[in-house]
């Protein structure tokens, strides 16, 4: 792939932010470059040092667990971060266009509307597969970046990998970003193992959802190092903080305990769907490969609604393309589950 034909100009010849950390590396010395204070912190932690800018110590731990090179990954204020940061790389506002597959997940479009970067829609299918036709029907010159999310959200299924691929090959110009937030839910390997295949491929994940660390903020773009260089330099400099980069290397540690809660979470969510199931007022349940149904319901906004009544908070997806009359429910534990289901029953007394 060509990146100085795809990367902003502006981008390619900008001279970023240098910060102390950049400039000396060193782990031993009298750090009397960046303004800390040498006594300590008002907090019982040692946090009056910056943090590594580019989190090396990290990224090695996450790319041996990931057969990637450190050099491969970003780490981003969740990956809302890197889907921001691609968009600024790549799009000039006003010119350029992202390819989205909707119903799909919102960020992809609110980062372009904040940037003014244009819109191409290919919807999904109605049982929410790739329309390749309509795909390529759509890019153009100016598409410059294709989202996929899959398993996507809010439908909850993975999305053909045979058609990921076919889209990667037919445009090796543009970046078909594949976003695998819940992929840890899924039966199936990651396109992360396909990295050194496509040099437009950049694969996003997050501690957010199987790894339990939503709070933390933590999620990873895998890239072609020449792509990531390039979100390295537009990124705040210090984005990830020392007590996240530290609480990272010791889950990394810890990737079983994330494998027995996805075990227990896909087991809730097998339960939950055969209960709903049961119910009369459940249309549909479209199939999924995450942590999350997406329901049917006959009256789903009248249901919403008498479930917030109950404190028991679904998310509302009725409003959305091809999800007329669903709701996005997340599996919960069995408790939370068994609340959901008999609340419903109530509902329907
Ligand atoms: C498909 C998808 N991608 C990305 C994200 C953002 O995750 P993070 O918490 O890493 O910002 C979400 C959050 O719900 C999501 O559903």
């Amino acid at each position: 792939m060509d990146f100085s034909q795809l990367i902003r100009k502006h981008i390619q010849s900008l001279t970023p932010y240098s910060s102390a950390r950049d400039e000396y590396t060193g782990k031993e010395g009298i750090f009397l470059d960046a303004n800390e204070n040498p006594y300590g912190s008002v907090l019982d932690g040692s946090y009056n040092r910056y943090p590594d800018p580019y989190q090396w110590e990290v990224k090695t731990k996450l790319a041996q667990l990931k057969g990637v090179k450190p050099e491969n990954i970003f780490l981003g204020n969740g990956s809302d971060e890197p889907i921001d940061l691609l968009i600024k790389a790549v799009c000039e506002p006003k010119e350029d266009h992202i390819m989205i597959m909707p119903p799909t997940y919102g960020m992809y479009k609110v980062c372009a509307d904040i940037q003014q970067v244009r819109i191409q829609q290919a919807p999904l299918t109605e049982d929410f597969h790739i329309d390749l036709d309509s795909v390529f029907d759509g890019v153009n010159a100016a598409t410059k970046i294709i989202w996929v999310c899959s398993p996507n959200n809010p439908s909850g299924n993975l999305l053909s990998k045979h058609a990921v691929v076919q889209i990667l090959k037919a445009f090796p110009d543009k970046l078909v970003v594949v976003d695998e937030a819940y992929i840890d839910f899924a039966d199936t390997t990651s396109f992360v193992d396909e990295l050194n295949l496509y040099e437009n491929l950049v694969v996003l994940q997050t501690f957010s959802k199987a790894w339990g660390m939503a709070g933390l903020r933590l999620g990873v773009a895998y890239a072609h190092p020449t792509l990531i260089k390039v979100l390295n330099k537009i990124k705040y400099p210090y984005n990830i903080n020392i007590v996240t980069q530290g609480l990272l290397l010791e889950a990394l540690d810890k990737s079983e305990q994330k494998n027995e809660y996805v075990k227990t979470i896909v087991q809730q969510r097998e339960i939950l769907e055969s209960q709903l199931k049961e119910l009369p007022n459940v249309l549909r349940i479209f199939p999924s490969d995450c942590n999350q149904l997406l329901v049917k319901f006959k009256e789903a906004k009248k249901i919403f609604l008498y479930l917030l009544e109950q404190k028991i908070i679904v998310r509302d997806r009725s409003n959305v393309a091809l999800c007329e009359d669903c709701l996005r429910i997340s599996v919960g534990t069995e408790q939370e589950n068994s609340a959901l289901l008999d609340a419903l029953k109530k509902y329907l007394a």
